[in-house]
């Protein structure tokens, strides 16, 4: 297909917003003691790591020419770049004929054009010799293992598209889904959006009220769910839950279980629950992909704010897919003859990106795994690597930083030498998390893609290219093709080489969210409002000499300390160097002199707590750091608390440091008899 009219299309170029000044004054380390609103660096890091260039041979981009003439052409002429990519990549029932029409943050993409996201991921592969490929590999936490087949996996999902319809749900519905990570659940996301179905994904994790409140805000016509699921050797009774929910789910018709841990409890509610299993019995496999617009809400996705409630995040069908599958062919160099491996949970954004829709619009084959990292032992996930030979793993810190803990014993007793990829998302990486990633498991051979993204974002947007990019551990790097970034202050004015600041987005992005469900005027307020013109989604950030992003965290986290606004991330990553020290989690508490002291939560790797160990880490961050961020107060904990995605959840630490009541929202947190404890020792 040519590429649509550029000439004559009615988008307009984007010329973009943020003003952008001369850096005049405050440089790095200089900042006044008061008054001055950006965030001090205090980070030291300069190894440098360039690919191989055996793997720059072999890779998909493989050259900085080719990454520098791509990102230009991008800037300058996004209308050309996405138009080409869209034509080449997706497989439309329609074509479109305008790339994009009009500005952030109501920027469109590809109108006039229909496509069907479920067909970009399956049936264009069963033309070719992909159709007996595996594209799912799944092993259950007790051992059972699953291969899908692209033509098993379309089978299926033909066969399920077929029960939707036939239990009421049309075009324009939404579908929740709340399951554990079993094929089931990529089948019925692909069959939502055969039927033109919206899905939205409820992490197993959650909580019957969780569950509820989201049934609610998206105006769910239907659940799909399981009995239950396994983690931990224990199950996770989903059932139990929706059951719960549905008292408060008045939308909600009807329920689909799938049986999977055989829970003989399960209660199943005549004429509105019904088994899996009995309805795939009697549909066919035949089920014609619905074409949609470019622009059909493909899913809603939840995510939490600190407070409120929590946002629905809306994405595209055409946007999305071709953002999802461009970024894992550039970011992971994904060929055909991979096993690929992303360790998240379908039910956060990195397993619909990155489990589901990206690697299968690429033709890839996906390894999914139900279960815990730490079971049947601290092993588990090497065992999957070996048994699989898994040539590209993509996983989180916090993973990262449990494996640290567990003792390089772990890994060593397993055969490691087939991944030849490392990635890593969710929260900023510790510099020496990243060079044990590095050493222990990539063997000093594996590139390390640090990719920074968002829900919002919909795929990755600041991250190493494996073949092209020198990594420096805790930099995410530079920006992909398409992604326009910048860091300024409160006014919207660019900061110079190493200045922390705010990050924000200048240009649109296809695979951007397009609204948060039901509420347009918060989807505004929240992203588009701090800086007018810019996307700033709360990271805080710097840009080194090199033009690398070091993302310091939200920057509701930042510390205070006597008008020096530092990074709780990177006081945290100086612990973190400390050989005793497993996981940190830094806050600040209300301080008479210096406004906010910093309070340091210290997980050990063996539990040795002394006061002298106490001393000696005050010592090391002043150290590494300088006397600015010398810890005021150093906690041994057992654990810190986290979100049910992994990320350290420093609002809730920040009341105990500060001795207050925890008065925000505390549904998302993972593991409650974690702040419990925190709450005992703090009496203690
Ligand atoms: C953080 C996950 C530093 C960041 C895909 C962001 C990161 C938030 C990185 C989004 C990274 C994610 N380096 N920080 N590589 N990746 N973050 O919506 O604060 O669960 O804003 O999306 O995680 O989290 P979300």
């Amino acid at each position: 297909m040519p590429v649509p009219v550029i000439g004559g299309s009615t988008c307009r170029p984007f010329t973009g917003h943020c003003k952008s000044f001369e850096i005049k004054g405050v440089v790095m380390g200089s900042a006044p003691a008061t008054g001055s609103q950006n965030i001090q660096s205090t980070l030291q890091e300069d190894r440098l790591f360039p690919p191989s260039e055996a793997f720059a041979a072999q890779a998909n981009i493989d050259s900085e020419d080719k990454y520098l003439a791509m990102w230009e052409r991008a800037k300058d002429d996004p209308v050309g770049f996405w138009g080409e990519l869209a034509c080449d990549n997706l497989t439309w029932s329609k074509d479109f004929d305008r790339v994009m029409e009009g500005d952030m943050p109501e920027t469109k993409w590809f109108l006039g054009g229909k496509l069907n996201a479920s067909a970009q991921c399956l049936d264009r592969h069963l033309t070719t010799w992909r159709k007996n490929k595996a594209a799912i590999i799944w092993e259950g936490e007790p051992g059972d293992v699953r291969v899908l087949t692209y033509l098993d996996l379309h089978r299926e999902v033909c066969k399920f598209a077929n029960v939707l319809k036939r239990l009421g749900v049309t075009k324009g519905d939404r579908v929740t889904l709340y399951m554990p990570m079993i094929p089931e659940l990529a089948i019925a996301m692909l069959a939502c959006a055969r039927i033109g179905a919206t899905h939205s994904i409820i992490f197993g994790g959650f909580s019957a009220d969780a569950v509820a409140e989201r049934n609610n805000d998206a105006q769910a016509k239907l659940i799909v769910t399981a009995d239950g699921g396994w983690r931990r050797g224990k199950e996770v009774m989903l059932k139990r839950a929706v059951d719960e929910s549905l008292a408060k789910s008045p939308t909600v018709e009807k329920v689909v279980v799938v049986r999977r841990t055989g829970d003989l409890h399960t209660k199943m509610e005549p004429d509105r629950d019904y088994w899996w299993h009995d309805l795939m019995e009697d549909v066919t496999a035949d089920c014609e992909p619905t074409a949609v617009d470019s622009e059909h809400p493909l899913f809603i996705l939840y995510t939490s704010g600190s407070t409120g409630k929590p946002k629905g995040v809306l994405h595209s069908t055409a946007g999305y897919m071709l953002g999802a599958m461009m970024t894992t062919k550039w970011v992971f160099d994904l060929k055909d003859e991979d096993t690929y491996w992303c360790t998240a949970d379908i039910g956060w954004v990195t397993g619909h990106s990155y489990v589901v829709y990206g690697p299968l619009a690429n033709g890839a084959t996906t390894l999914m795994y139900e279960g815990a990292p730490n079971w049947p032992d601290e092993g588990r996930f090497w065992d999957l690597i070996e048994k699989y030979r898994v040539n590209v793993f993509y996983t989180a810190p916090t993973a990262i930083r449990a494996f640290i803990k567990w003792g390089d014993e772990w890994p060593a007793k397993y055969d490691l030498s087939s991944l030849r990829l490392l990635g890593s998302v969710g929260e900023p990486i510790n510099p020496e998390a990243w060079m044990w990633y590095h050493n222990v498991i990539g063997k000093e051979r594996c590139p390390i893609v640090d990719t920074w993204w968002q829900t919002e974002t919909g795929g990755i947007m600041i991250s190493p290219l494996p073949g092209v990019t020198a990594t420096k551990p805790g930099s995410c790097t530079k920006p992909l093709p398409g992604v326009v970034p910048d860091i300024v202050n409160e006014q919207g004015e660019s900061l110079g080489p190493n200045e922390g600041g705010l990050l924000v987005m200048k240009q649109p992005w296809p695979s951007m969210l397009r609204t948060l469900y039901g509420d347009h005027e918060r989807f505004i307020e929240t992203y588009f409002s701090k800086i007018p013109g810019c996307y700033f989604a709360g990271d805080g950030a710097r840009r080194d000499e090199d033009g690398y992003y070091w993302v310091m965290g939200r920057v509701d986290d930042v510390l205070n300390v006597a008008g020096h606004r530092l990074s709780t991330m990177e006081v945290e990553s100086a612990l973190v160097s400390h050989k005793a020290v497993a996981e940190a989690a830094v806050v600040g508490f209300p301080h008479e002199v210096k406004g906010e002291g910093i309070c340091c939560f210290v997980t050990l790797k063996q539990n040795t707590g002394t006061q002298a160990l106490k001393d000696e880490l005050k010592a090391h961050v002043r150290k590494q750091i300088g006397p600015i961020a010398t810890p005021d107060e150093i906690r041994f904990a057992v654990a810190v608390p986290k979100t049910r995605s992994g990320k350290i959840m420093r609002r809730l630490l920040r009341d105990i440091a500060a001795g207050r009541e925890t008065l925000g929202d505390t549904t998302t947190l993972e593991d409650y008899s974690v702040l419990a404890n925190l709450r005992k020792e703090d009496e203690g």
